[in-house]
């Protein structure tokens, strides 16, 4: 199954098209990536968080439920078609008071004032073009003791690779931790170091 998302993500270029997207975007997926146990120890109530790359919504709606009515979760794709999916999900959960959902750029993640508790990056940044540029603007976008968490795909990303794109966010200015085990993943946490 892994071998054949691999060669259908190929198919079209860098980003993972939006009907490639149940592939992995399925009932099933609480299994092997449980946004409860992934995010438990870093997305508080109250939080604002940010959601760079979240496709259908799988995290944005989970991170919606864990910041309660007085956070918010900004979620940003590139695909439009993401998007709708997203606020359906979001209308179903009956969240979607707490989600703002913004198209993006390729190289730009449109949040630019250190506003963010948190920020999830998963299985998103192997698809990024400029991953100094994306660290340095996910740098900004946080507050000072805001964090990250950056997820990619085993299938994609190689250990060394792993760290290449670590390197790029230590020279961004994060200090990086282990990340919580997530099945089929590499993970790591990147703190934002105090100025
Ligand atoms: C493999 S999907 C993962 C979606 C979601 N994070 C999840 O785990 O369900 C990667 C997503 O990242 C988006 N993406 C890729 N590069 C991006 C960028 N530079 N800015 C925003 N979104 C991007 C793609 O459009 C796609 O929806």
């Amino acid at each position: 199954m892994s071998k054949l998302i691999e060669k259908l993500l190929s198919l079209d270029g860098h980003v993972c098209p939006w009907w490639l997207a149940w592939t992995f975007d399925n009932p099933l997926r609480k299994w092997f990536q449980d946004p409860e146990r992934i995010l438990g120890s870093l997305v508080r109530e109250g939080m604002t968080v940010a959601d760079i790359g979240c496709g259908m919504g799988y995290f944005s709606v989970a991170m919606a439920r864990m910041v309660g009515p007085a956070g918010r979760v900004l979620s940003v794709d590139l695909q439009e078609k993401m998007l709708k999916y997203l606020e359906k999900r979001a209308v179903r959960a009956g969240v979607q008071d707490r989600i703002t959902t913004t198209l993006g750029e390729p190289d730009d993640i449109t949040i630019t004032d250190s506003k963010v508790d948190f920020m999830l990056a998963f299985w998103m940044v192997h698809e990024v073009k400029d991953i100094p540029r994306f660290f340095g603007q996910a740098a900004k976008a946080l507050k000072p003791n805001g964090s990250m968490l950056c997820v990619e795909p085993r299938m994609h990303v190689s250990p060394r690779r792993f760290e290449e794109i670590l390197g790029y966010g230590k020279s961004a200015g994060f200090v990086v931790r282990d990340g919580p085990k997530v099945g089929m993943s590499r993970s790591a946490v990147l703190e934002r170091a105090q100025p």
